[in-house]
C-alpha cells in the first residue's frame, strides 16, 4: 500500500513536471526571425496571421493579417482578420479579431466571402485605423475583385466594415496616352499572343473595365513621408499593377492613379521608401505557388518605374525561398532598416502556412533578399 503511494506521487510529479516543461517551451521568449518554422504567439500557438501587413503606434508593432481555418475550404474567410501586437517584433500577443465576418447573407463581408492581405494605416488628421482588404464576394470565385475598407478608432479594432467596389471608375490613369482613350479596336481573341500584349500595353482593359471601375485584387496601402496614403494593387485580370492616391481621411480614391508594368503580370506588392527611392517587391502570378519575386524602383510614386528583376539570391531564389511577398516593414528606430514580410501558403491546409521574413540590403541601387536560417535586428547595426 506504502508502495502504491509513493509510485502515484512519483508518477504525480513527472506529470506535472513535463506539463509545465511544453508549457515553458511553448512560452519561451523568442529572439530571433526563423523563416518558415511554426511561429508561436505568447499563449503558445502558431500565428495565425497571413497575407498580412504591420502598423506601428506608440511604441507597438500590430501585425494583422488572414485567419485562415483548416481543410481545402480555409482560404475562404469563416471567421476575419486577426491581429497581433508586438514591441520587439519577435514576441507576439494575439489582440483578437479585428475585423469579423458577419452572419448576414446580404453582407458584402458575409461569412464564406474572401478577405484577403489587409493593409491597416493610421491616418493622422481624423486619428482613425483605417483597414484596406481585398475582397471577393461569397461564391463568386474571384470575380468580383473588389477593395474594401473598415475603420476603427482603436489599433486593434473593432473595425466597422464601410464599404467595397472597383476603384477609379470613370477616371483615367494619368500617365495613359490620350489616343488610347478613344481606341476601338476589339480584345484580341487569343490571349497571349504579340497583338494581345500591345493591346494590354495600350489599355485595352482599363478602357474595358472604365465605367464600371477597375479590378483589385492583390494589395497593399503605403503611407508617404507627407502623410499621403496610396493604394497599389494588381489589376487587368492581374495584368497590371495600378497605383491610386488615396484621400486625406485615407478612406477613398481621389482618382489620380497610374498604371505601372502593364501587362507585366504582377500581384502580391510591396513597397517602402529609402531616402528618396521608392522600391517595391511583387511576385508573379502562379496562384498559392511561389515563383520569382521582382523589383521596381521610382524617384516618384508616380513613376517612371525602372524594373530590377528578381530581388533574391542564392538558392531557391527563383522561387522567393518558397514564399510569395506581403509587406515590407520599415523597422523603428532603425536606419535603412526593413524587412521582407512574405507567406509560404499551404493550401491543402491553410492554417498550416508559415512565414519569411528577411532583411532587405540595398545593393548598386538594387534590394536583395537572402536567405537566412536564423537572424535578428543586430543585422541592421
Ligand atoms: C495568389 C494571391 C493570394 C490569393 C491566391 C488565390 O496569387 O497572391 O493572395 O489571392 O492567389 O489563388
Amino acid at each position: 500500500m506504502k508502495l502504491n503511494k509513493s509510485l502515484i506521487f512519483t508518477i504525480c510529479c513527472c506529470f506535472i513536471f513535463i506539463k509545465c516543461k511544453i508549457i515553458e517551451e511553448k512560452q519561451t521568449k523568442n529572439s530571433s526571425f526563423k523563416s518558415g518554422k511554426k511561429w508561436l504567439d505568447t499563449n503558445g500557438d502558431h500565428i495565425n496571421a497571413h497575407g498580412g501587413g504591420i502598423m506601428f503606434r506608440d511604441g507597438v508593432y500590430y501585425w494583422f493579417g488572414e485567419h485562415k481555418t483548416e481543410g481545402r475550404g480555409g482560404n475562404t474567410t469563416l471567421i476575419g482578420v486577426r491581429c497581433y501586437s508586438s514591441t520587439d517584433l519577435y514576441n507576439w500577443k494575439n489582440e483578437g479579431i479585428a475585423l469579423q465576418v458577419v452572419e448576414n447573407p446580404d453582407s458584402e463581408i458575409t461569412k464564406g466571402a474572401v478577405i484577403e492581405r489587409p493593409k491597416v494605416v493610421f491616418n493622422k488628421k481624423n486619428r482613425k485605423y483605417v483597414m484596406w482588404f481585398h475582397l471577393e464576394l461569397k461564391d463568386q470565385g474571384y470575380n468580383a475583385a473588389r477593395t474594401g475598407v473598415a475603420v476603427s478608432d482603436f489599433p486593434t479594432g473593432p473595425f466597422k466594415f464601410l464599404k467595397s467596389y472597383r476603384p477609379n471608375a470613370g477616371n483615367w490613369p494619368i500617365n495613359f496616352k490620350e489616343e488610347w482613350k478613344t481606341e476601338t479596336e476589339n480584345t484580341p481573341v487569343k490571349w497571349w499572343t504579340p497583338e494581345w500584349y500591345t493591346y494590354v500595353k495600350k489599355g485595352g482593359f482599363v478602357r474595358r473595365d472604365f465605367e464600371s471601375g477597375q479590378m483589385s485584387r492583390d494589395m497593399t496601402v503605403f503611407v508617404d513621408d507627407n502623410e499621403k496614403a496610396y493604394h497599389i494593387h494588381s489589376s487587368e485580370d492581374n495584368l497590371t499593377l495600378h497605383i491610386s492616391e488615396l484621400t486625406d481621411d485615407y478612406l477613398d480614391f481621389t482618382n489620380k492613379w497610374i498604371t505601372l508594368a502593364p501587362a507585366g503580370n504582377n500581384e502580391a506588392p510591396a513597397i517602402f521608401k529609402d531616402k528618396d527611392t521608392y522600391f517595391m517587391i511583387t511576385s508573379g502570378c502562379t496562384g498559392w505557388d511561389p515563383n520569382a519575386a521582382r523589383s521596381f524602383k521610382a524617384k516618384s510614386i508616380w513613376g517612371p518605374w525602372e524594373s530590377l528583376g528578381n530581388p533574391s539570391i542564392g538558392k531557391d531564389a527563383e522561387l522567393t525561398f518558397h514564399s510569395q511577398s506581403t509587406y515590407i516593414l520599415p523597422v523603428e528606430g532603425k536606419k535603412n532598416a526593413f524587412i521582407f514580410m512574405a507567406d509560404r501558403w499551404v493550401p491543402r491546409n491553410p492554417i498550416d502556412g508559415t512565414y519569411v521574413w528577411l532583411p532587405i540590403k540595398i545593393n548598386n541601387g538594387k534590394p536583395i533578399l537572402k536567405w537566412y536560417d536564423k537572424w535578428d535586428l543586430n543585422f541592421f547595426n
